[in-house]
Parts: C-alpha cells; sequence; structure tokens
C-alpha cells in the first residue's frame, strides 16, 4: 500500500512544474506590460561590408558600417530626454570611450563607428543618464553590437594576396618552411565580431586533433609535431561566424579562408643550386682561358720551322724588337 506509483508521480510532476512555469510567464509578462521602468532601447546592431580580407598593423583594414549605432531611454514606450551619454567599447582591453551625437529632439543619442574594423569592431555599451526625478539621475544600460565577417589580421609577418579576385574572401600566404623532424607552427590571424571559429584542412580535409597535431584552444594556431615529409602540403584555415545582417533576418555564415603551402626546406633553398651553378660556371672559365693561353703557348713553342725562319731571314713584318735581340745574341 505505500508502494508510490512512479509514473503518476512523474506526471504530477511535470503538472506542477508546468503550472509553476506559466505562472512565472504570466507574473514576468504582466509586470513587463505594467512596468513604469525606463529601459533602453536601439538599432541593436550595424555591420561592415568587407571589400578584402587582409589587414596589418601598417596598412589595417577599412570599411563603413552600415550605419550608426544608436540608443535612447524609454518609458512605456516613450523617449525621455537624454542629460548625458556615452558609448564604451567592450572589447577593448582599455575600455575606451566615445561620445555620441545627442539630438535633444528625438532624445536619441547615435555614434558613427570608426572605420579602422581591427580596433572599431565589437560589443559596446550605450550608457544614457537621464533625470529620475527632480533630484536623482539614474543610468540606463543597453548593449549594441558592431559586427564584422572573419579577416586575417597581422603585424605585418605574414604576406597574403587574393588568390581569385571573385572570391576576394579567400587568400594564399606565402610558402612556409618546416623542419623535419621539428615542431611546425602554423598561424591562422583571423579575427572578426562575433569571434569567429576557426577549421583547419590539410590538402582539403579536415584535421582532427592527435598525439602529434594540436590546435590551440582559440584555433589561431596548429601545431604539428615530429613534421615529417608527408605532412607537408597545403594547409587552410576557414574562420566562419555568424550575425544577422538585418535586425529581421536569421543568423547567417560569414566565411573567411587562408591558405599556406608548408614545405621541408629553408626558404633559401633556392640559392645553394645557384651557388653550384655559378661555381661550375666559374670553373669552366678559368678551364677555357687555361687552355687557350696553353694551346697559344705550346704553339708558340713547338712551330719550330717557323720560328727558326723567324730566326735566320727576319721578315719585314718581324718587329725590331726581335731583330735587336737576335744582334745582341750574335755580338756576343
Ligand atoms: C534630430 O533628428 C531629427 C529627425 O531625424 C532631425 O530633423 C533634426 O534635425 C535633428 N536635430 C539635430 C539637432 O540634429
Ligand atoms: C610579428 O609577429 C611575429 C609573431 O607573430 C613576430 O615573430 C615578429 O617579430 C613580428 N614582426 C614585427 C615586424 O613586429
Ligand atoms: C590564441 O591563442 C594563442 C595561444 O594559445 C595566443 O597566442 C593568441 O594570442 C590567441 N589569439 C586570440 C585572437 O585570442
Amino acid at each position: 500500500a505505500c508502494r508510490s506509483n512512479p509514473t503518476s508521480s512523474g506526471r504530477t510532476l511535470i503538472m506542477t512544474r508546468s503550472v509553476f512555469l506559466a505562472a512565472t510567464l504570466l507574473v514576468v509578462s504582466v509586470y513587463a506590460q505594467t512596468r513604469d521602468v525606463p529601459v533602453a532601447m536601439g538599432n541593436l546592431g550595424v555591420h561592415y561590408n568587407l571589400r578584402s580580407v587582409i589587414s596589418t598593423d601598417a596598412h589595417p583594414l577599412t570599411a563603413a558600417a552600415t550605419g550608426p549605432i544608436w540608443c535612447q531611454a524609454t518609458l512605456n514606450e516613450i523617449p525621455l530626454p537624454i542629460v548625458t551619454s556615452n558609448f564604451v567599447r567592450y572589447s577593448d582591453p582599455q575600455r575606451r570611450k566615445f561620445s555620441p551625437d545627442v539630438n535633444h529632439t528625438m532624445h536619441k543619442a547615435s555614434l558613427e563607428v570608426g572605420q579602422t574594423v581591427h580596433d572599431s569592431m565589437g560589443k559596446y555599451r550605450c550608457e544614457i543618464v537621464i533625470k529620475e526625478n527632480e533630484e536623482y539621475e539614474k543610468t540606463i544600460f543597453g548593449n549594441l553590437m558592431v559586427y564584422s565577417s572573419p579577416f586575417f589580421h597581422t603585424n605585418g609577418s605574414m604576406n597574403m594576396k587574393i588568390e581569385d579576385e571573385h572570391n576576394k574572401n579567400s587568400v594564399t600566404a606565402d610558402t612556409v618552411y618546416a623542419t623535419e623532424g621539428a615542431e611546425m607552427v602554423i598561424h591562422c590571424p583571423a579575427v572578426g565580431y562575433p569571434k569567429p571559429s576557426i577549421n583547419w584542412y590539410m590538402n582539403d580535409d579536415l584535421l582532427v586533433a592527435s598525439e602529434r597535431v594540436r590546435i590551440s584552444s582559440n584555433g589561431t594556431q596548429l601545431i604539428i609535431d615530429n613534421f615529417a615529409q608527408t605532412d607537408a602540403g597545403t594547409y587552410s584555415c576557414v574562420a566562419t561566424n555568424k550575425y544577422p545582417t538585418r535586425l529581421d533576418l536569421d543568423f547567417k555564415d560569414h566565411e573567411a579562408t587562408l591558405r599556406q603551402a608548408v614545405r621541408i626546406g629553408s626558404p633559401y633553398g633556392w640559392i645553394y643550386p645557384l651557388l653550384v651553378i655559378l661555381v661550375i660556371l666559374l670553373l669552366l672559365f678559368i678551364i677555357i682561358y687555361a687552355c687557350t693561353a696553353c694551346k697559344r703557348f705550346q704553339h708558340d713553342n713547338y712551330n719550330v720551322a717557323k720560328r727558326e725562319k723567324l730566326l735566320r731571314t727576319p721578315s719585314p713584318a718581324s718587329s725590331a724588337a726581335s731583330t735587336k735581340k737576335y744582334e745582341l745574341v750574335q755580338s756576343a
């Protein structure tokens, strides 16, 4: 008689939970409808339309955002006068502050974000100070997103170029050289907002981490231990992030690819064959020169008939010097 029925008690529990959840939702929605608390309203997000995916410290990628980010404080959907306002860039270690333009007619604070994508994209917090009553001020907060599809930003250490004018999201970096048997680190300096996730491919096959192949937690580094001849090939990293390009649109995938060939050897590998060729050429030149000199010498020494003729009857072509020499020998 004491045995409980697990099925019925489970059902009761689910029913109790559902009722509780419904009650909570009701309370929350009633509260939301009747609450007289100021809230922040705004355009949630803008994004950059990139024309390239290559960015360096010296030549950072620039683009125009789809518009300013703006926000206002509202009470029951009616905008409230702004006392002061600020935008803070969250993605910044220093939490840079920006002063927005305030339209006191529309009670709107708007900020044109910078054109340098690398240090302008990210999450911004809008802070609006309003008068709560005659005595007190209140600050209202709201978050705004400045999205960017993935791109590659370096200090200039990696030379990248577009492979195909029709696909500006795909770039190739210079060949990287690995030492056989050593650890090899391949970099994928992908950035973007939201922070892109990275997949690595070798010769178009997805790479998975193994004992010898590691991928750093943020995906930007591929580490291969004991690099072997069979590891040489083309490595690509595909950086992907998701964001809506319009408020009413679903999140869309955005992608950028960086390809780099990895070979065993040194970047100056071509210098050794060149040196060998130069040395061979030099030797050939020396041999040819030596042979010519040698031949002329032999010719002069062994053409006895000509020499005798020269000695006995100096031809009119023979020089005065050789004639003098002959006379000198005779008088001695
Ligand atoms: C405020 O916004 C309204 C509507 O967009 C515009 O007509 C007005 O000129 C703006 N005022 C200022 C001071 O910018
Ligand atoms: C760029 O960064 C790499 C490491 O990522 C470093 O080895 C190199 O010295 C840096 N180059 C310059 C010019 O700062
Ligand atoms: C990713 O991780 C590596 C090493 O774990 C670090 O050096 C690098 O700065 C990180 N990059 C980003 C964008 O977080």
